[in-house]
């Protein structure tokens, strides 16, 4: 029900530990399970060149990188994302699912790392020439909550990860922020719900976009 094209387009947003790995993939399982095609990608990453920047911009090791740096790998992999999967994916009429867009950068870097959430939302645009999502989940989380969340798989914290709470409490007032002045574009839910709560309010809001595009019935 995009404008731009006729795939409708969802992206999944919050601070660290949040849960929207689990909450795609819960929505991803319902919508394929009503006959949809459906298209689950993530960032950064979601093509060669983007999970080679992944692993440049979040693995330790490589020194000290600038923020001015980091914005632009984000948004260099969040380029190659865009051209080559979603759009294409939203060309053929599919629903696309991502864990994390332009909003994690202008909270992250935007406002985390203090660059102005307008300079990174300029280079975002212009990177993904403009395509939005139809609606994005923001799954508020606590800080606290989620680094408890995301240290007690043990699998140790990346360098945005392990950032201090400081820096994940700005990121947080970014999201709800980013939430607060279009809010009919987003779906703003507290992490701390049960799993299938969040997920039901979720599929809820998504069949109402899907009955407004005429392509199930409400
Ligand atoms: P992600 O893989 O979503 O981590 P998790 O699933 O553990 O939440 O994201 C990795 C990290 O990259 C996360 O700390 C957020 C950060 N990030 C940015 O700082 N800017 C961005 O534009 C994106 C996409 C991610």
């Amino acid at each position: 029900m995009t404008t731009q094209n006729p795939g409708l387009f969802i992206a999944f947003e919050g601070g660290d530990g949040a849960g929207k790995s689990t909450q795609a993939a819960e929505l991803f399982r319902a919508l394929e399970s009503r006959g949809l095609k459906v298209l689950r990608t993530r960032e950064p990453g979601g093509t060669p060149i983007g999970e080679k920047l992944r692993s440049l911009v979040l693995d330790h090791g490589h020194g000290h990188i600038d923020a001015h740096t980091e914005a632009l790998i984000f948004a260099a992999s969040r380029a190659a994302h865009a051209g080559q999967v979603i759009r294409p994916a939203l060309d053929r009429g599919e629903i696309v699912l991502t864990d994390r867009y332009i909003d994690s950068s202008v909270a992250y870097q935007g406002a985390g790392r203090d660059l102005g959430t307008d300079a990174v939302r300029t280079i975002n645009e212009w990177a993904t020439s403009g395509l939005q999502p139809d609606l994005t989940v923001l799954l508020d989380v606590d800080p606290a909550v989620g680094r408890r969340r995301r240290t007690a798989g043990d699998t140790g914290e990346d360098r945005l990860e392990s950032e201090a709470d400081e820096f994940h409490t700005k990121i947080r007032t970014a999201f709800l922020d980013l939430a607060a002045a279009r809010p009919e574009k987003y779906l703003v839910l507290a992490a701390h719900l049960p799993v299938e709560e969040l997920a039901a309010r979720i599929l809820e809001r998504v069949e109402s976009l899907l009955s407004l595009s005429g392509r199930v019935n409400a």
